[in-house]
């Protein structure tokens, strides 16, 4: 299939092309930039040479859809609606890094990100990308919003339990450290290496944009209200996500059952690693890979479960899951072109 990745000299694109350039069933045939059209990807990356050397194009965003049978967008939201137009007329289909298509209410979209677009939103065929939860509606979508990565790591983190319905909380606690490359590669100043480096902070208290995405979620899952406190920090490390979240149980249930619950619920799932009870994840067990590993603790002083999540930011929080459907849209082994180990150390 043609594959086209508009904005692909970004982080989640450059991930996207290291994917797909050994993707079997993939041909990139299109990929776009702002600042580096007309460039060949690989004098703008050199490590992708004899991979991947598209010039990159500018925004004939027409063009993308007309020559390609899926588009990966990476753009900026007002971009990814006009394009998601597009699709829907070419009858193509999309999948969306960005934040345009994750939101069942776009009047919460627009709360949250500030946006003046005036769209259609409900007659979009989107769905929410979150792979192993929503895999049956995804492989006949036409548009995927794609998670956040922080979204991915906490409702893979938090679906066995409000499923299954053993949390007393609907007000749940939830702390969640980043690497830089979350940022994405435009420069702030609040990025620069000597803020980061030998350093960590909390940013966002309580008001980061990924609130919405998350309860919206949970919510659905528990069938009835979830609201979160959510804490992102900043750490000094390129990749990587640790989320962990607090829950009061809600009967004398053991980690040994908490354990038998994660195992059933995922036991389908290539990419989900229950770690055994009092085994901890860490950021560097899922680097470069696709896999999301969870890991338990409790806390029998007070009751509370704590549970404790890892993913690689631009794989499973980004561009592997995005592969990931695109496979599944397309009728492949969910895995293909992502059995990838991670980098370690
Ligand atoms: N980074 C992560 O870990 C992560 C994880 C999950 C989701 N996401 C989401 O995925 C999206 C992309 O993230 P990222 O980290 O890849 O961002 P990024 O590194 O800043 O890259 C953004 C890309 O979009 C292009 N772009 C930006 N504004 C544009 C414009 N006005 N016209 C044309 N092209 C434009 C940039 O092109 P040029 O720079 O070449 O001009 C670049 O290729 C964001 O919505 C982000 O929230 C990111």
């Amino acid at each position: 299939m043609n594959v086209g990745i508009l904005g692909a000299t970004g982080y989640t694109g450059i991930e996207l092309i290291r994917i797909l350039s050994k993707h079997p069933n993939a041909k990139i045939t299109y990929l776009s930039s702002k600042h580096f059209e007309s460039q060949l990807i690989s004098e703008v990356y050199p490590g992708l040479d004899g991979y991947c050397d598209l010039i990159l194009e500018g925004d004939d965003f027409k063009k993308a859809v007309a020559t390609c049978d899926i588009i990966f967008s990476t753009l900026p939201h007002e971009l990814t609606f006009e394009i998601g137009k597009m699709v829907v007329d070419a009858g193509k289909r999309l999948i969306d890094l960005g934040s345009a298509f994750r939101f069942d209410d776009f009047n919460v979209f627009k709360n949250w990100y500030g946006s003046n677009d005036d769209i259609e939103y409900d007659k979009f065929n989107k769905v929410y990308g979150l792979t192993e939860l929503n895999r049956e509606k995804i492989k006949n979508a036409q548009i995927v919003g794609n998670p956040g990565c922080y979204p991915t790591s906490v409702i893979l983190a938090l679906a066995p339990v409000l499923k299954n319905r053993v949390v007393t909380d609907k007000n749940i606690i939830i702390d969640s450290k980043s690497g830089v490359s979350g940022a994405g590669h435009e420069p702030k100043f609040s990025n620069l290496y000597s803020e980061c480096n030998e350093n960590t902070k909390p940013y966002n208290v309580a008001k980061h944009r990924h609130i919405p995405e998350i309860e919206q979620e949970l919510s659905k899952i528990m069938q009835e209200e979830v609201k979160i406190v959510f804490t992102p920090h900043l750490v000094p490390m390129t990749r990587g996500i640790l989320s962990t979240i607090y829950c009061n149980l809600k009967s004398d249930i053991t980690l040994k059952e908490v354990y038998d619950l994660y195992q059933e619920f995922y036991k389908n799932d290539y990419f989900i690693k229950i770690l055994k009870p009092r085994k901890y994840p860490s950021t560097k067990s899922v680097a470069g890979s696709n896999f999301c590993q969870i890991g338990f603790e409790m806390d029998e002083h007070t009751n509370t479960l704590i549970i404790m999540s890892v993913i690689d930011n631009l794989m499973k929080g980004a561009s592997g899951q995005a592969v990931q459907n695109m496979n599944l849209m397309f009728g492949l082994p969910e895995n293909k072109g992502l059995d990838i180990i991670r980098i370690f150390p």
